[in-house]
């Protein structure tokens, strides 16, 4: 595991973006998968910026998201697939080979979780996996208990996820469950990078790194991850 911790959000969120940029030079045809939630919006914006400044090719990468709230649209606020279309896809002037977004409001989602396998069935396995971490270690909606074995999934959301959930979309929606790739898809990427800022980030990355590798933190699985990157600020970074 490679730890890169960085003074301040703003380097934390431009060192995961070069590195992101890096592994897609090296795999110009690879599948790329960027988070959604608030960690990941200096890094995307990053991102857009490498491209558009013509420091990364994507023209022969796909693109795949990580999560989303099962009943939220791509359309609603807060939800994971309106931030990759606001903030990462509606920034690029160039565009990825493909795109797939997961429609949390699909009608039918089991086809939904199943149309997330066989995109990465088709394309992955993932060059590069950008990941944020959730206040109880989930990566995705990888929530604590998650068969680790799984690819993508429908899960119930944790208590914990219930109670932050609300900074995205206030009392607008309910989410029960989150649809997410799996444990499985994300340790198969040839490079996984975890970004965490700010100080209520520092025990569950403590707990995620040191600690012991188990489903009731997720993120602690990334111990075993070939060549993974985890890039953090001071103060998510001030237990390790
Ligand atoms: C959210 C998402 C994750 C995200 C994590 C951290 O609920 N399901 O993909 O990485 O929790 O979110 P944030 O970056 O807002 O702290």
């Amino acid at each position: 595991m490679n730890l890169i911790v960085c003074k301040d959000y703003e380097e934390m969120s431009r060192r995961a973006a070069e590195l992101a940029a890096a592994c897609i030079q090296a795999d110009p045809t690879g599948l790329v998968s960027f988070p959604g939630g608030d960690t990941p919006l200096g890094m995307v914006h990053a991102f857009a910026d490498l491209v558009n400044a013509g420091k990364v090719d994507i023209s022969g990468a796909h693109y795949v998201s990580l999560d989303e709230w099962v009943g939220l649209s791509g359309l609603d606020e807060g939800s994971c697939g309106r931030f990759n279309r606001t903030e990462l896809l509606g920034r690029l002037q160039k565009r990825f080979a493909g795109v797939h977004l997961i429609d949390g409001a699909a009608a039918d989602i089991e086809a939904e979780r199943a149309a997330l396998d066989s995109y990465i069935a088709q394309y992955g396995p993932l060059t590069v996996s950008v990941l944020g971490i959730g206040m109880n270690g989930h990566l995705g909606f990888n929530e604590d208990g998650v068969d680790l074995d799984l690819n993508a999934h429908i899960i119930p959301l944790s208590e914990t996820t219930k109670q932050v959930m609300h900074k995205y979309f206030g009392e607008k929606f309910h989410p029960e469950y989150g649809i997410s790739q799996g444990i499985r898809q994300i340790m198969a990427a040839k490079t996984v990078i975890l970004i965490a800022n700010g100080s209520h980030k520092a025990e569950i990355l403590r707990r995620a790194l040191c600690g012991e590798v188990s489903n009731r933190v997720p993120a602690s699985v990334l111990q075993k991850h070939p060549n993974c990157y985890v890039v953090a600020d001071e103060a998510a970074a001030a237990k390790l």
